[in-house]
């Protein structure tokens, strides 16, 4: 029995085979490849010491999708694919509604068909919009978001919730993100943005490795302690482990369950300039910066509470902020051109 990876050859999704692999799971990864180069699983198969079995296509592609659960046995499906970038969501909603709202729903409706109804999403930290009050726990109210990417990870969610309600075979794991960051130890894979980085982390590595001049940081006047925007950075390996867990105690359930809504996240809170200090701690590279104005929609606090994480999965993130910036830096000073080296 096999575990099905869409978006499998993206950021998260590579960083999460290695972990799953060492946990003794079989997987198949089923990507479109719009964001992703398969570049990233040869390189997963390299730090495994075996071949992944990989089928290109897309999640709205309801035959190709049929074929892939009619080729193998698979048991349940972490689910990565999407698109994820917020501006460009802005711009390109129907898009965005397509890809990540239609592409779960063709994805769900082949599930069903061939009884396989084990699910972990990918949703984000972005469903709580601009919460009352941090560290955030899963009560707090959803659905404020501020641009598609967000409202279609908060549409899927209650799809999930909806699906689970007309068929209780449905095992549904919803994992709520903060912000993965950091790359896998051997610095071989790693987040690989096209174009200029929207995310903070990436840019900080493109400017340090001489690829960007600066970097603006979005604000310098939040309720913040250095009045910069802070946010609950978490070691990708850690996250990736997360998924493991999840994995796990949709197993270990012998009974139907309701969906299971988890954060991910460290539970602390640093700061943009904190980031650049641990960041130039980390490189031995002056990051140049420029304080400029606010990024639209921006928040001025995220962080988790993550102890519902640990109490229900046994998961908890462990990576220091140091190692993030390390891990970062190895992969980008490795490979200044991502996977196009
Ligand atoms: P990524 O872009 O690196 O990976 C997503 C993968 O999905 C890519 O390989 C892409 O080619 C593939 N894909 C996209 N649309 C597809 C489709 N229609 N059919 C098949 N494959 C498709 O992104 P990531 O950072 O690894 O994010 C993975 C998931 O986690 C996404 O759903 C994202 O929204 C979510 N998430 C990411 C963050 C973050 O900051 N990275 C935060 C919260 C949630
Ligand atoms: N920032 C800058 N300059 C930059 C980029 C970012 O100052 O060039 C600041 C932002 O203003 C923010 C912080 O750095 O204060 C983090 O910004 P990111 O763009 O890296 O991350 P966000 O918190 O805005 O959003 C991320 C993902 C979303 C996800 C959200 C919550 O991009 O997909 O985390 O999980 F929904």
């Amino acid at each position: 029995m096999k575990i099905l990876i869409t978006g499998g050859a993206g950021y998260i999704g590579s960083h999460t085979l290695i972990e799953l692999n060492k946990a003794g799971y079989d997987f198949i990864v089923y990507d479109n490849l719009s964001n992703s180069t398969d570049e990233s699983l040869k390189r997963v198969e390299k730090i495994i010491n075996k071949s992944i079995i990989f089928e290109k296509g897309d999640i709205r592609d309801k035959d190709a999708l049929q074929a892939v659960f009619k080729k193998y046995e698979i048991e349940s499906v972490i689910h990565f694919a999407g698109l994820k970038a917020v501006g460009e969501s802005v711009a390109k909603p129907l898009e965005y509604y397509d890809n990540n709202v239609v592409g779960t729903i063709r994805l769900l409706e082949v599930m069903k068909e061939n009884n396989c109804k084990k699910i972990v999403f990918s949703s984000s930290a972005t469903v709580y919009g601009d919460p009352a009050t941090t560290p955030i726990k899963e009560n707090f109210p959803v659905g404020g978001t501020t641009n598609p990417y967000g409202t279609s990870k908060y549409m899927i969610e209650r799809i999930l919730e909806d699906v689970q309600i007309g068929d209780n075979e449905f095992k549904i794991v919803i994992l709520r993100y903060f912000n993965p960051v950091g790359a896998h130890e051997s610095g071989t894979i790693g987040e690989d943005p096209n174009g200029i980085p929207n995310n903070l982390m990436p840019f900080i590595s493109q400017t340090a490795v001489g690829k960007r001049e600066f970097l603006s940081v979005f604000g310098g006047d939040y309720d913040t302690a250095d009045g910069t925007g802070v946010r609950d950075y978490i070691h990708v390996v850690d996250l990736a482990d997360g998924h493991v867990k999840a994995i796990n105690y949709i197993n270990a359930q012998t009974q139907n369950m309701e969906p299971l809504i988890v954060n991910l996240g460290t539970g602390n809170g640093y700061s943009v300039i904190d980031m650049v200090k641990a960041f130039e701690k980390a490189s031995g590279k002056k990051v140049a910066y420029k304080i400029v104005d606010r990024r639209p929609g921006d928040i001025a606090k995220c962080f988790a509470d993550p102890s519902f994480a640990k109490e229900v999965l046994g998961w908890e993130a462990n990576r220091t902020i140091e190692q993030m910036c390390k891990d970062s830096w190895n992969w980008q000073s490795n490979n200044p051109n991502g996977y196009k080296n």
